[in-house]
């Protein structure tokens, strides 16, 4: 079993480069689907997450090279559309095929994603976006089957939540479909936006993305192109964090400021010396600072992907906060890794109140719970006195490229043992 064992007491010192988010980049190569032609991603981030949208992408006949950080995917023959249970179960964003190969073949039958550590993770809002365009939609035996006679329909769909999934599904079967199709109460995230950007290079026509009305006019086929995504905002956000709990003073490269917002906002409320350049962020801490309260929301509010880094630093904190999560309805399993090392949380209901002391946490055995979760514990055991070991950190690859390398190069004490 692989575990990252870190020293604690590390004051963070230096500069650290951002990757291509990966939340940008899953959407992005399933939206490949879309045309016939070669398409290519540059700087695309050696992740778990990739490398199984990769085995997505094979197991429906797609060819999709790696060499180094380019992708090149020709997916000028898709042999079919079944992706395999397992690669569904394994990772939710392969769910984001389905809109593409629909729009695409006008056929598709993949595995119900299922739930995962942070929630049910339910599907309606997709499969409502696809019936309002007119595909016939079937469920049995844990698949889903979605078909269409000629071309799916633009419309007007309504999200009762603004899913960013929903709303990327729904947006890349709208780039094919017959007239237009809005999208209101859409999700704002900028991966949204990075990903109408891609299409629209491609030739589709999306309208509003980074609002939460999108309007799309269907074309009857797109191009190859080459794209570089946006960089990753929450990797970013987990150093920021990092820095700020560790009493250190770091320069965050490659990040776009306007992204960070959220997060800069309650660093400045912690106490947190930032400065913004164009395309870096420098954070400088004592290691001394004031508790903030927390409420995750949809974009451009608190990324609920930065809840459990933001729990990691209140610990240490002066003085009590409470962080609410509102996105999704079981985002605490890192609460009872936290408390083993010494953080006083309790919860209620989707609120957890944490009582602030600086230096009460302690290094301790831990597990990653979730992919942010682990980043959470890394970030606590940098504050920690003594010595942690974070076990299966595979959750933390899925998301961050060689996280302890990055650490490293910052002065962390952290080590990858395989037992
Ligand atoms: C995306 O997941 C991200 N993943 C998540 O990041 C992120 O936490 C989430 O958006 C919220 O920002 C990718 O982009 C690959 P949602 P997604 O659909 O699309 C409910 C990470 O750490 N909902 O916006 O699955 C759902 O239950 C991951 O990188 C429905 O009710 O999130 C949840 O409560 C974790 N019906 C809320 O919406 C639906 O049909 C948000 O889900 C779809 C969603």
């Amino acid at each position: 079993m692989t575990k990252l064992v870190i020293e604690g007491k590390t004051r963070l010192q230096g500069v650290v480069k951002i990757s291509t988010a990966k939340n940008a980049i899953l959407p992005i190569i399933a939206a490949t689907l879309l045309t016939g032609e070669e398409c290519q991603l540059d700087e695309v981030s050696d992740l778990e997450d990739v490398k199984t949208m990769k085995e997505v992408m094979d197991s429906i006949g797609v060819d999709i090279n790696c060499d180094k950080d380019k992708l090149t995917v020709n997916p000028g023959k898709i042999k079919g559309n079944e992706p395999p249970y397992e690669l569904i179960r394994k990772m939710r964003a392969s769910f984001l095929i389905m809109g593409p190969l629909l729009a695409r073949t006008g056929k598709v039958k993949i595995s119900l994603p299922g739930g995962c550590a942070i929630g049910s993770r339910p599907i309606d809002l997709h499969l409502k976006g696809f019936a309002a365009m007119g595909a016939s939609i079937s469920l049995g035996h844990g698949y889903i089957e979605a078909q269409t006679q000629g071309r799916l329909q633009g419309k007007s769909i309504y999200l009762d939540f603004p899913s960013v999934g929903a709303t990327e599904n729904i947006m890349m079967a709208a780039c094919l479909a017959d007239g237009i199709t809005i999208i209101e109460n859409a999700a704002e995230e900028p991966e949204i936006v990075d990903l109408a950007n891609f299409l629209n290079k491609m030739g589709a026509k999306v309208r509003g993305t980074g609002t939460d009305i999108i309007r799309i006019e269907g074309v009857k086929e797109l191009n190859g192109v080459s794209h570089t995504a946006i960089p990753d905002r929450i990797e970013a956000g987990s150093f920021m964090v990092a820095a700020a709990a560790s009493g250190g003073d770091v320069l965050i490269d490659y990040v776009i400021p306007d992204h960070m917002r959220p997060i800069t906002a309650k660093l400045k409320e912690m106490g947190v010396h930032i400065e913004e350049y164009e395309r870096s962020i420098r954070v400088k801490s004592t290691g001394i600072f004031n508790s903030v309260d927390i409420k995750t929301l949809p974009y451009p509010g608190f990324p609920t992907d930065m809840q459990a880094q933001m729990m990691a630093a209140m610990c240490s904190a002066e003085g009590t906060s409470m962080i609410t999560e509102t996105v999704f309805e079981n985002r605490f399993m890192h609460i009872d890794e936290l408390k083993r090392m010494g953080a006083k949380i309790k919860v209620h209901g989707r609120s957890a109140i944490i009582e602030g002391t600086p230096g009460i946490l302690t290094g301790s055995k831990v597990k990653a719970t979730d992919l942010r979760a682990g980043a959470a514990l890394l970030i606590a055991s940098l504050c920690a006195e003594g010595q942690t070991e974070i076990s299966d950190v595979y959750h933390i690859d899925r998301g961050y490229v060689s996280i302890e390398d990055k650490f490293s190069k910052l002065g962390a004490k952290v080590y990858r043992i395989e037992e």
